[in-house]
């Protein structure tokens, strides 16, 4: 399983990759705009410079026709390096620009997915990941938990080299659900996470412990 944040922010990523067990970044044109009118490939290379070689970068292309896909791709690759997963969105279009690149070897994360076929199209045509966007579905009334365990045992009976990249979420229970649901990796906004661990019920907890250390030990330590 896997753990990637979907942030273009530099604070962000450096908090969470040090405090969880991060694996890779998820950008779009949508998060690149919240950080402002930065210098994308600018940006993109201080991201890399964060999160090192050891974790993947996501990084969507924009155009929407098969031939200008695969220049953004290469210009992607180029400056920011091979390893790069080139995020294209699941359309006609961008299909045959998968078939096409992932037959060269390029890593391909395929995106704007909401339904199983999208997943099951990008998967044949050789994606490494399915960002399948599950609030984006649940605000159209699509069954997401339905989609990610569909194309999850999908993935898994095929032994294939791909996986679900379960995105777009917008509170904790989505996540745990994706999971639930077979979605081998989930990438979320640093804020779910520490929301997550900020109840007040973990705060109240560990509080308890250390009162009643304090009662029976006073101010002497473990290490002491
Ligand atoms: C990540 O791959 C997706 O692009 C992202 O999660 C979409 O999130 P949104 O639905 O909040 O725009």
């Amino acid at each position: 399983m896997e753990l990637m944040l979907d942030t273009a922010n530099l604070k962000d990523i450096a908090k969470g990759i040090t405090t969880y067990p991060v694996t890779g970044v998820t950008t779009n044109p949508s998060i690149i705009k919240a950080e402002g009118a930065v210098d994308f490939f600018d940006h993109l290379k201080k991201i890399r410079g964060i999160i090192g070689r050891e974790r993947s970068l996501h990084v969507q292309v924009v155009s929407q026709q098969c031939d200008t896909i695969i220049l953004e791709a290469e210009k992607i690759r180029s400056i920011l390096g091979e390893e790069t997963f080139i995020k294209i969105p699941v359309t006609e279009e961008g299909l045959k620009a998968i078939k096409i690149l992932s037959k060269q070897g390029v890593n391909i994360t395929a995106t704007a997915v909401y339904t199983t076929l999208q997943g099951i199209l990008a998967m044949l045509s050789g994606a490494r990941y399915l960002a399948v966007y599950y609030n984006r579905m649940l605000n159209l009334d699509i069954d997401a938990a339905r989609v990610i365990k569909e194309l999850s045992s999908l993935l898994w009976a095929n032994a294939g080299n791909c996986q679900v990249l379960a995105a777009s979420f917008k509170n904790i229970s989505e996540i745990t659900t994706a999971y639930a649901n077979g979605a081998s990796c989930c990438t979320v906004p640093l804020e779910l996470l520490t929301t997550g661990l900020q109840m007040p019920s973990i705060t109240k907890a560990v509080d308890d412990f250390h009162a009643n250390w304090q009662l029976i030990y006073g101010d002497k330590t473990i290490l002491d």
